[in-house]
């Protein structure tokens, strides 16, 4: 079993489908270990993208993830990280595969509705950044 950080972000909470995101992450046979719904300050979310910081869209993207609440969340399953990957789909929506969720319901490279932990490293960082020990069941 391994376990995966996912996000469901401002512009997919903000159309009130949040609901079918959390059914095709079950449907999908991720066990939710960790959920709630907070909104981040900037300095937040820019601790959280931290490895992002000398990318030019840093800023935009840390503007737009404490732009509204989101929805945090600790998913297992076995292949956690790569499974949840393959689930969201390619970062732009335009280029992601037919029956992802950022096909689905991304409206653009910004607003692409998740965020998955992209290794074992980041994932080792990510959970705890929003969850302690006695969250994760
Ligand atoms: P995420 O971290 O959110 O799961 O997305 P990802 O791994 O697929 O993509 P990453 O390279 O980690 O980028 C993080 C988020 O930054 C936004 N982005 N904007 N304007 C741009 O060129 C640009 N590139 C990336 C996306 O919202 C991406 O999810
Ligand atoms: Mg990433």
């Amino acid at each position: 079993m391994e376990r995966t950080f996912a996000v469901i972000k401002p512009d997919a909470v903000r159309r009130n489908i949040t609901g079918k995101i959390l059914d095709r992450i079950e449907a999908a046979g991720f066990s939710i270990v960790g959920m709630k719904r907070i909104l981040l300050t900037k300095e937040q979310a820019m601790g959280f993208y931290y490895v992002h910081r000398e990318r030019p869209f840093y800023d935009e993207l840390c503007s737009y993830m404490a732009s509204g609440p989101i929805v945090v969340l600790a998913l297992e399953k076995e292949d956690a990280i790569a499974g949840w990957r393959s689930l969201m789909g390619a970062t732009n929506p335009a280029d992601a595969a037919e029956g992802t969720i950022r096909r689905e319901f991304g409206l653009s490279l910004g607003e692409n509705s998740v965020h998955g932990s992209d290794s074992p490293e980041s994932a080792a960082f990510e959970i705890p950044y929003f969850f302690n020990c006695l969250e994760l069941v």
